[in-house]
């Protein structure tokens, strides 16, 4: 065991907030307090470089540091603006007024793109309404919290929570899939007005001033300082890392995208963004760039899975390259479904110091 003094996680200043439940491929909310025991207790700027679904992050923010998070994609980042960046804005009943109003101005991106795909034809309405109506919200933090529960609504409503399949229709007209898992057949507004009060619930003000921030982490690491610790949970190459595909409604959603080509029969956006992280041809020169830039960090979290490329040993040679490392693991019992998290599959964690 190293001789760090430890985070006790039982010691949260803000443990009366709940992070909403996400569905959201390698997620860490269900062994967060494996990760949290290795945070050492000198520290007071944190950075979740990889930031998902944000969970990291927001049991981050519950510890009372003050956190900067990132995600590549901005629907990662918007729920990073919502749930870490924003202190105290919420959605009211007004505010919902204002995004289920009829607007005759509306945009027919979900219609033109995903009506007939994921969607039918009244709830793709009601998304392009939502959307053009997200923008007559003038702060940015409801902004970012609208689109947060809406995305959080959309991996409610389609099977399987992503959108790298053609099930979603068929799936939620078979009355067994429902009777399994009623939200697939609930409208988007229903499911949307559900979650919300949690999504409410869940924003607090830690006295600090998070940010969050949507980049490249090796593009983003040279402009960020004073960072006392880093925790990097990248995708697990080779094993579900290609996010932009599974998630790429959400994203084209966020974006209004008009620019790109929609490819295939899911309506994949095309070109993608560079990530890095998800290709075997890219993902050992990324982890050595990941080290080098993270040079000035004092300490550094890392997650990896025995599903990944590289393997285990092999991610411990490149950090040794840079760091003093120490590699815990812990092995997943239950299946969760997706991305290495399942029944025998070990998760890692990577304890580095300069
Ligand atoms: C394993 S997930 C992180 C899960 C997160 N810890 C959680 O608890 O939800 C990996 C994330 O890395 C993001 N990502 C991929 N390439 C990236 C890059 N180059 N820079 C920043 N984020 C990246 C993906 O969008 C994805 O959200």
């Amino acid at each position: 065991m190293h001789a760090l003094p430890l985070f006790n996680p039982t010691q949260s200043f803000h443990g009366s907030y709940d992070f909403p439940e996400p569905q959201y491929l390698g997620a860490k909310h269900k062994i967060l307090p494996w990760i949290l025991q290795y945070l050492p207790n000198d520290i007071s700027t944190v950075l979740d470089g990889f930031g998902g679904s944000q969970s990291v992050a927001y049991a981050l923010k519950q510890q009372g540091l003050a956190v900067h998070t990132n995600d590549l994609m901005q629907f990662c980042h918007m729920t990073g603006k919502a749930l870490i960046e924003n202190k105290s804005a919420t959605l009211s009943k007004e505010d919902t007024s204002v995004l289920f109003a009829q607007n005759p101005l509306r945009q027919n991106q979900v219609q033109t793109l995903f009506q007939g795909i994921f969607f039918n034809q009244e709830d793709s309405v009601f998304l392009d309404t939502f959307r053009t109506n997200v923008d007559l919200l003038s702060c940015p933090y409801k902004k970012a919290l609208a689109l947060c529960v809406m995305n959080r609504s959309l991996t409610r409503k389609i099977i399987m929570g992503h959108f790298a399949h053609l099930q979603a229709i068929p799936y939620a007209n078979n009355p067994d899939r429902i009777r399994r898992n009623p939200s697939i057949a609930k409208p988007i507004q229903s499911l949307f007005l559900e979650i919300l009060p949690q999504y409410n619930a869940a924003i607090f003000d830690n006295g600090q001033d998070n940010i969050s921030y949507q980049n490249d982490i090796l593009t983003l690491l040279p402009t960020v300082s004073g960072i006392d610790l880093a925790y990097y949970d990248p995708p697990y190459c080779s094993s579900h890392a290609d996010y932009q595909a599974f998630y790429h409604m959400l994203e084209t959603y966020g974006e209004r995208w008009e620019d790109k080509e929609f490819r295939g029969g899911t309506k994949r956006y095309y070109p993608p963004r560079h990530s890095g992280f998800d290709k075997k041809r890219d993902v050992e020169l990324s982890f050595h760039r990941l080290f080098a830039a993270s040079e000035n960090i004092p300490h550094m979290l890392l997650s990896y899975n025995c599903r990944s490329y590289p393997d285990i040993n092999s991610l411990i040679e490149i950090a040794k390259k840079y760091r003093h490392v120490i590699a815990y693991e812990k092995e997943y019992t239950q299946s969760r479904g997706g991305k290495g998290s399942v029944s025998g599959s070990k998760e890692y964690l990577l304890v580095c110091r300069k």
